[in-house]
């Protein structure tokens, strides 16, 4: 995976039909996404559970572009070789889920994968400062996890915070939770270059009828220019 700052569009299949995630990836992936967002849920981390490593890997070879899981489980570290042998190029986990991020950053990077960090709403920019040089993802999470289709949270100021403490490391601001074509153009403007969207892409379409993804995928390109 190289690095750039341009923006990427990562649909989130938690709001893709569940019985069907091979053809929704090659759906969205044909109609324009540039990423494939993974949303690993616990019912302990979060008050909600999708799927594990398992999954994972029997859809990693459906996505052709990249595979980027969000893990909102605790504890993260017994899972991250299982989730980095599914296939995974980004394992992204919360700094609210444990109190050794700095060990479970270390540990995503020695499985060979991109290693993320998430802060939920109410955790500052700074808890990620001591620890940018072995992150390759910072995720603002717009919304609480747990659930897609949740109203946006506008946090466009912790945005611009972290996009000045990241200066110029190679490390990618992605915004999850609530992002639209309305929510998107502020963020980019305060530093984004990822934007996960699940309801917003995926509104609409189906698999017979795949080509409203792509008006959503465009219309969002669109509106942050
Ligand atoms: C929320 C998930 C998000 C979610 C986004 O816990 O991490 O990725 O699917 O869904 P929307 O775009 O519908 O808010
Ligand atoms: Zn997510």
């Amino acid at each position: 995976m190289s690095f750039d700052r341009s923006v990427k569009i990562a649909p989130s299949i938690l709001a893709a039909d569940f019985s069907n995630f091979g053809e929704e990836i090659r759906c969205v992936e044909a109609q324009g996404a540039d990423w494939i967002h993974v949303d690993v849920m616990d019912g302990h981390f979060v008050p909600n559970i999708t799927f594990g490593p398992n999954t994972c890997s029997s859809i990693r070879p459906h996505i052709s572009t990249v595979m980027d899981v969000h893990l909102m489980i605790a504890p993260v570290d017994p899972y991250i070789e299982a989730f980095a042998e599914s296939g995974a190029d980004i394992i992204t986990a919360h700094v609210e889920a444990g109190p050794h991020i700095h060990r479970t950053l270390q540990s995503i990077r020695a499985n060979g994968v991109k290693a993320g960090v998430a802060l939920n709403p109410g955790t500052p920019a700074s808890a990620v400062a001591d620890i940018l040089d072995i992150t390759d993802l910072v995720c603002v999470m717009t919304v609480n996890p747990g659930f897609g289709g949740q109203s946006f949270i506008p946090l466009e100021d912790k945005v611009a915070e972290l996009r000045s403490m990241i200066g110029d490391r190679p490390i990618h601001i992605e915004i999850d939770g609530g992002v639209t074509a309305q929510t998107a153009p502020s963020l980019v403007r305060a530093g984004a270059d990822v934007l996960v969207a699940g309801s917003a892409v995926f509104k609409g379409g189906s698999v017979s009828n795949p080509s409203p993804y792509g008006a959503n995928i465009r219309e969002i390109r669109a509106a942050v220019g």
